[in-house]
């Protein structure tokens, strides 16, 4: 209504419900109405908003421009399930759309809401949308707000009454470019939104922070106290905890650059400049099913080759080949648990994918010699491609889509009429790293040639040089240097691409609200490090303005499904930018962080957001990327980074070297630390599979799985495998203890000086040695699986299983063990007929002695586990009758060097030799003791 109004009558209007209403905000409930800057009580108020001072002492951040309570949408009509609104109030960045649908409807226990029409843009992204299972439900209504027409919603918890959202704070919009909604929140307990810099897993919420979402190739910066950047990828997911521990998570699928303001009411104010709102609220009630709820709507997580579980050695600059071999092998000479050597960018042919450089030449014999150790090479892709040489020209035959300018009068033909390939195109150039022009493949193409021509590349360059996983990089997309122009003779007279910003065609480069991602940057547009926003994808169907942010995820998921035609194995990719199921075709690093304290404090943090978004698969550059490291960082670092499911030490062009060999102390720490974890990598592994099967995290924050321990909720240092082991790693210069919270459960330490010892709950200070092993945790009552450490996977997982058994008083004990060909294939992504042997095993114990059974829960007789040869009980009161032991009836006789009681720490030890087959021939055993 007010936007066909004049300025004056909108002012008029304005003071009137200023006044009548009592509309004035409290400062910490205000939807802010000028996020931008400059603004003025004047430009506030033509907007239609509140234009109020926010006192000293006012959260920070408060807008002093704010929409009135009473703005939005008024309901034209009501259908099932569905509610058509009109256009009430006036929208600052265009005409808001009017009539406007709104619909509803549930799978399973997931709770679905549309905002916006069906012409509207919607990201292909193909999400299965498995439909949920939960003890709780959500219930919708609607109903207007204050005594206004304004329309407005509540999603409740139908068992406690709690609104999960309430938009009754007002200030929906929906015009082209800006889409807007706000909603009070239950509780400030917030986590998650992503790819920022979080230096707390919990948000802030006692302050005003926006967090834009707009895939950036752009460093995490750590360092400051706040930085609200947005990085490589976009994640609109979050879970909140509610006052009870109850946990409920919220998910906008939305690809357009994007952002959230999250407030002191506490509340939320979700901006996006394109395509529509769709929402997916999840019941939980416990975090991990909100996660679980989460990927059954966006798809499961890939499950990575036992191999690339092993620890990786990675470095920019090796310059030849001759100088990767020498780092590589002083590190095998030390012993350091080392499965995946890397080659960054250094190997190629003047940068061109598909190729080798020419201080390369035995890298192919290299890399058998690298197989026959049992080890596996990664190398680096980009996605940009020179247009001068044999794999566009083969991409061109292809009929391969590439990103476009939209009409040929934009083609800026001093650039493409240099290259042969390209000149009759309308290809956009931009460039990488490359000498000359690159362009950027469009892995959203309809017709689906440009991901055959992707795989073939790869297939084709593997017949060379035989890698086993990629490593995808640069794929926001980055292009270096985009620059500006106002005239077709000024983009002539540019040599590198350039961006329209004034004139019709501007349109999508310089939107009315261009969001954060460009305001927080100086003199930056949306295409400032990208191509132009005009540019074509989906051949031609589609914006680059609306896709950008699915780049990385569209290029994870062509490189994904090229695996079975190039290795024909099982592998792992690894993608800087992500996208909601990215998760699906690849994992992770936390790009091109500093080697600083900061950077390995927020690298914790890290890990656990990208295992709430879907990724568990996820590390951070060890030691620290930028920068020069240092010893005692570095061996912090790999201290901490062996307990990352993606475990990769890295390191910048220029910089000295950091591999664990280089300081005799780091290499001791890091043989330590990934003799851990190759000792408990069968738990981990176990793990990968329960999150690629049904869904589940594999890093876990403390709030995981004590949602209702309200410290949990701040611990951002500490997190656990799965539900059973806890890290509480030294992040600090100069600590030597770390101030562990401990959860009222039963944990035993596994560190060496105190191994067995209960911890007692709550705070405790723990020794944190720099020559021993991170302070590492097991809770009792679990089950968890391990193999005897050697320096590759290769070899290790053909030692005899153990298990550590746990006891927690009054409880049983119980675990898992899944276990298969390590780098088989999973065709079709079908893992429920994965050739596998899935062991479920618990433990029993009482006066009269103890039972441990084992089930096989899905046996396939092709899979040839080692045999079960240990078991350790931590917790158990009183020495077994090691004579008395019987499998499945049957005595058994121990190895009696190895078999002992340990009253000190209740630890019993019982070994023999082929003790226990964990063949698909036994599906199940018992075994008793008195
Ligand atoms: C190749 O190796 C030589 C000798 O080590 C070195 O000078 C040169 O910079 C290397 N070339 C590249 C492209 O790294
Ligand atoms: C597209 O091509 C890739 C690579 O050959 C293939 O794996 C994938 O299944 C194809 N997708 C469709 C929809 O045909
Ligand atoms: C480690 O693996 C190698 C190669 O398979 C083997 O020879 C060696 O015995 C193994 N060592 C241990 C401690 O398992």
């Amino acid at each position: 209504m007010t936007q066909f109004l004049g300025k004056g009558a909108v002012l008029l209007l304005l003071l009137f419900v200023h006044f009548s209403n009592g509309q004035s905000v409290d400062v910490s409930k205000r939807v802010d109405c000028f996020p931008e800057p400059g603004a003025s009580q004047s430009t506030c108020q033509s907007r239609g908003c509140i234009w109020e001072e926010a006192p000293n002492g006012s959260p920070v951040g408060t807008p002093w421009c704010y929409y009135p309570t009473q703005s939005g949408f008024t309901v034209q009509s009501t259908g099932t399930n569905s509610f058509v609104l009109a256009a009430k109030s006036k929208n600052p960045y265009g005409d808001n759309i009017s009539p406007l649908n709104v619909k509803y409807s549930s799978n399973g226990a997931t709770f679905l809401l549309t905002i916006g029409n069906d012409d509207r843009y919607v990201p292909p992204v193909n999400f299965p949308k498995k439909p949920s299972t939960s003890s709780e439900s959500l219930q919708f209504t609607s109903g207007t707000i204050g005594s206004s027409d304004i329309f407005s919603f509540k999603v409740t918890r139908k068992s406690t009454g709690v609104a999960l959202w309430d938009t009754n704070i007002g200030g929906m919009q929906f015009a082209d470019k800006f889409i807007q909604i706000a909603t009070y929140l239950p509780t400030k307990n917030i986590f998650g939104f992503g790819d920022h810099i979080h230096k707390k897993i919990k948000h802030n919420l006692d302050r005003y922070t926006t967090w834009p979402m707009f895939a950036r190739d752009i460093g995490p910066d750590s360092g400051s106290a706040l930085s609200t950047q947005n990085l490589y990828g976009v994640h609109p997911f979050y879970i909140c905890i509610e006052s009870d521990g109850k946990a409920h998570g919220v998910f906008i699928l939305n690809s357009n650059a994007q952002e959230v303001e999250t407030g002191p009411g506490p509340h939320l104010q979700y901006r996006t400049i394109g395509g529509r709102i769709d929402m997916a609220f999840f019941p939980g009630p416990t975090p991990e099913e909100v996660v679980n709820q989460y990927l059954q709507h966006i798809g499961f997580p890939f499950l990575p080759a036992y191999w690339a579980l092993g620890y990786q050695l990675c470095r920019w600059g090796y310059g030849s080949l001759d100088a990767m071999k020498t780092v590589i092998s002083r590190n095998q000479a030390a012993g350091i648990p080392l499965d995946v050597p890397y080659a960054d960018i250094d190997y190629m042919n003047h940068y061109e994918d598909f190729t080798e450089g020419d201080n390369w030449s035995g890298f192919p014999a290299y890399t058998q010699q690298l197989h026959s150790q049992g080890l596996h090479l990664i190398v680096i892709f980009d996605p940009a491609v020179e247009v001068d040489y044999a794999s566009f020209q083969r991409g061109i035959n292809a009929d391969a889509s590439f990103i476009e300018w939209a009409r040929d009068d934009q083609v800026p033909h001093n650039i493409q009429d240099q290259y042969p390939m390209a000149k009759n195109t309308r290809i956009m150039l931009g460039n990488v790293w490359p000498e000359r022009n690159t362009a950027f493949p469009d892995f959203l193409d309809t017709k689906n040639n440009t991901n055959v021509w992707w795989a073939g590349e790869f297939a084709q360059f593997h017949k060379t040089l035989p890698f086993d996983g990629m490593w995808i990089d640069m794929n926001e997309p980055s292009n270096f240097d985009t620059g500006t122009y106002s005239s077709m003779e000024e983009q002539l007279a540019s040599a590198k691409l350039s961006c329209p910003v004034s004139g019709p065609d501007s349109s999508l480069e310089v939107p009315p609200y261009p969001t954060q991602a460009v305001y927080q940057r100086d003199g930056e547009y949306l295409f400032s490090k990208t191509l132009c926003m005009l540019g074509k994808t989906a051949r031609r169907s589609r914006n680059f303005y609306d896709t950008k942010n699915l780049y990385g995820w569209s290029e994870a998921r062509a490189t994904y499904q090229a695996i079975p035609q190039v290795t024909g194995k099982r592998s792992a990719v690894i993608s800087r930018s992500t996208f909601p199921s990215s998760g699906r075709y690849g994992g992770h690093w936390l790009g091109d962080n500093t080697a600083r304290w900061e950077d390995l404090q927020t690298s914790v943090i890290g890990v656990m957001e990208f295992n709430m978004f879907g990724i568990p698969y996820v590390g951070s550059d060890i030691c620290g990327f930028n920068g020069k490291s240092n010893e005692e960082l570095c061996l912090r670092w790999h201290q901490f980074g062996a307990f990352s499911p993606f475990s990769r030490d890295h390191n910048s062009e220029g910089m000295p070297d950091q591999d664990p060999a280089v300081w005799p102390s780091v290499a001791n720490a890091a043989r330590i630390a990934l003799g851990f974890r190759y000792y408990y990598l069968p738990f981990l592994y176990s793990l990968h599979y329960n999150a690629a099967r049904y869904g589940h995290t594999v890093i876990r924050p403390l709030f995981f799985e004590f949602p209702k321990d309200e410290e949990t909720l701040s611990i951002s240092e500490q997190f656990l495998w799965g539900s059973a082991l806890m890290i509480a790693p030294a992040l600090y210069q100069g600590q030597t203890s770390v101030h562990a919270y401990f959860p009222s459960e039963t944990w035993y330490s596994l560190q060496p000086e105190t191994y067995g010892q209960k911890m007692f709950s709550g705070f405790n200070d723990v020794s944190a040695p720099l020559a021993s092993l991170t302070p590492v945790f097991v809770r009792g009552g679990f089950i968890l699986p391990r193999q005897a450490a050697n320096t590759t996977t290769t070899a290790s997982r053909l030692n005899p299983f153990e298990v550590l058994i746990t006891v927690k008083t009054n409880a049983a004990s119980s675990g898992e063990l899944y276990y298969d060909g390590g780098d088989d294939l999973i065709p079709n992504d079908n893992i429920e007929q994965h050739p596998r042997v899935h062991w479920q095993f618990s433990f029993t114990s009482s006066v009269a002695g103890g039972v441990f059974t084992g089930n096989c829960e899905t046996c396939s007789t092709s899979v040839k586990p080692p045999t079960l040869d240990t078991i350790e009980i931590l917790g158990y009161p009183t020495t077994p009758n090691f004579n008395g032991f019987k499998l499945d009836g049957s005595s058994v006789t121990l190895d009696m060097s190895k078999t002992f009681y340990d009253s000190s720490i209740q630890r019993v030890m019982i070994s023999t030799k082929n003790f226990i087959s964990l063949m698909a021939l036994k599906k199940k055993f018992t075994l008793t003791f008195t």
